[in-house]
């Protein structure tokens, strides 16, 4: 009796992703005098992300050809280190803090609060790009937990009431700019 069997492989194609944006090129540019070397990887995220708000996805092909990997591989960095942004960041970002304090004091209710009003997750920007939230650590400002961080101001201790007025009140801001 013959035994058939279905080939089954580990590794799965990487989708084509388009760029008709010309972000490529301005990344291309970017990187024009930077060493293929991957020792050099985190420096030319940076430099990107420093320039264009973000390292887009589209580059993904670029970069893995640039320092000699796989797209997997780019994608996994790009994806392990949460300061990388793959997206465009939003006009007004609210920073959550994720730190102890703040989550001992009820800032996990904050966040339920923020990504209904806003309609979008962590880390993710509302549909019209406008708002945004991002996670962030704690940076020592445990006194005024739980607390969040807009335009490099520190708002705590926060009421999950609090929560929901400044986001009306930001959502009001962006509808009328
Ligand atoms: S834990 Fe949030 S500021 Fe320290």
């Amino acid at each position: 009796m013959g035994l058939t069997s279905r080939h089954s492989s580990r590794f799965t194609p990487i989708d084509f992703i388009a760029d008709d944006t010309g972000l490529v090129a301005r990344v291309q540019a970017l990187l024009d005098d930077v060493e293929p070397d991957r020792a050099q990887m985190l420096e030319a995220l940076h430099r990107i992300q420093h320039e264009l708000g973000y390292v887009p996805k589209e580059a993904i092909p670029f970069l893995a050809a640039k320092f000699k990997t796989t797209p997997a591989m780019i994608y996994g960095v790009l994806t392990f280190y949460s300061e990388i942004r793959t997206e465009p960041p939003p006009r007004v970002e609210v920073q959550w803090c994720s730190g102890p304090a703040c989550l001992l004091k009820g800032s996990r209710n904050i966040r339920l609060a923020l990504e209904a009003e806003f309609g979008c997750g962590m880390n993710e920007s509302a549909p019209d790009g406008a708002l945004g939230l991002r996670l962030v650590q704690c940076d020592g400002t445990c006194h005024l937990a739980p607390l969040v961080r807009l335009n490099g101001r520190y708002i705590g201790p926060l009421t999950v009431t609090d929560a929901i007025q400044l986001a009306r009140r930001l959502k009001e801001e962006a509808r009328r700019a």
